[in-house]
């Protein structure tokens, strides 16, 4: 913060110089140059800091012009009283959010918002409540319209210069951006003392989460693969389902994993994220981490096999928006079908997913493409 005040001070310094530059009369004696001299230096003072400002956002490649100085929290949102009542009007009694992020392609009506909402519509009496809890962060403004038409807690990121509107393919550059300016907002929601459910948008709710999760974790995350030990590190995570609880061990990790892209600039969090779990800072931290099992929280790479343990269904191993789309569709019908059974019936029933459909092989198509293009799509 120490920047931003000293920038504006001399801003008004030389404001106040102009001023006085323009009262000097024509009465030229040594106490006259002398202030003019000092004035100059002011000024020049002032364009060079203004030029370091200025050019300090873009070269370190930081989103928001001072968050180098909060190192993984965004000052701007860290410092908006939009969020902080949004945040405060959503939260559970524990102060606990869900979160989730859009951008206008999939917040197009038919599309994976509407989905999402679905979800909680339809997932019986357990989710629709959780709804009261949903913070929708917008990356543009038709998204933002899209989301204030349907649901109460809609916050719109500052992404000054970027342009997150269409569909951000699987690790260009826009894409890997998004995700670590992702996880600097979540950074900035843990130190407002705030916990959260962070769901990707592409994630059926099918029933209430909270119940499954571990009592005395930090950091629980949904996997694409899970081996069966939820202390295993060795599991592979999906950042799109985390539970985290806001204490100093969870930001401090937060704050950790987003200086940890510089080291690996061209991956995203994910793989970040598989690269640090075994750092020993984590385990001095005493940061505690557990995997979801995909029998509850499943997705397209792995699913829960059993309807009636299934919590929720992430169109993971997939790439493309419309095999999304189109298999989320599945989806929902095969689970609005169980639902509609009749109690002492579904009870006995063992129907299974009828996906992944469109969205098998899209993912290994995507990795064999990228694998020629020497990892560029
Ligand atoms: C939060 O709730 C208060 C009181 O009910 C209301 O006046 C305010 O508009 C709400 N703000 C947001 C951003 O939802
Ligand atoms: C609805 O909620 C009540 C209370 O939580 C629960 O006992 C009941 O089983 C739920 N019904 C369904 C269909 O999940
Ligand atoms: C963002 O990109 C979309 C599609 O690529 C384009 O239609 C739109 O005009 C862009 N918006 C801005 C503000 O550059």
């Amino acid at each position: 913060m120490k920047h931003l005040p000293a920038g504006a001070a001399v801003e008004n310094n030389s404001g106040e110089g102009n001023k006085a530059w323009n009262s000097i009369g024509s009465g030229s004696n040594v106490f006259v140059r002398r202030i003019m001299q000092t004035i100059m230096l002011f000024v020049g003072f002032a364009v060079f800091w203004m030029f370091v400002y200025n050019n300090s956002a873009s070269p370190f490649g930081f989103p928001a012009t001072i968050s180098h100085y909060f190192n993984g929290i965004s000052a701007q949102e860290y410092y908006d009283p939009n969020l902080k009542n949004i945040l405060k009007n959503a939260s559970m009694k524990d102060k606990t959010v869900i979160l989730t992020t859009l951008n206008d392609a999939w917040a197009e009506p038919g599309s994976i918002f509407d989905q999402f909402l679905e979800s909680f519509q339809v997932g019986g009496n357990q989710t629709k409540k959780l709804l009261d809890h949903l913070v929708v962060v917008t990356w543009d403004q038709k998204a933002h319209s899209r989301c204030v038409d349907l649901h109460k807690y809609c916050y719109q990121l500052q992404t000054k210069g970027d342009n997150f509107t269409s569909e951000a393919f699987f690790m260009t550059p826009t894409y890997l951006h998004m995700m670590w300016r992702r996880i600097e907002f979540l950074g900035t929601v843990l130190q407002l003392g705030y916990s959260f459910v962070f769901t990707d948008t592409d994630i059926m709710w099918l029933r209430d989460p909270f119940p499954l999760f571990y009592k005395e974790a930090d950091f629980q995350i949904a996997c694409d693969f899970f081996n069966g030990d939820s202390y295993d590190l060795h599991n592979f995570p999906n950042g799109g389902f985390t539970y985290v609880r806001s204490n100093p061990r969870t930001t401090w990790f937060y704050k950790f994993w987003y200086k940890s892209r510089e080291s690996y600039p061209t991956m995203h969090d994910q793989d970040v994220l598989n690269k640090i779990k075994m750092h020993p800072l984590i385990t001095n931290k005493k940061l505690k981490i557990r995997f979801l099992s995909t029998g509850y929280f499943g997705g397209f790479c792995q699913s829960s096999k059993d309807f009636s343990k299934a919590i929720t269904m992430h169109a993971n191993c997939c790439v493309g928006l419309e095999n999304k789309v189109e298999d989320l569709k599945i989806v929902l019908k095969d689970w609005k079908k169980y639902m509609a059974l009749h109690e002492s019936v579904r009870k006995n029933s063992h129907p299974s997913w009828n996906v992944p459909k469109s969205c098998r092989g899209s993912f290994e198509r995507s990795r064999e493409k990228r694998k020629k293009n020497k990892g560029r799509l």
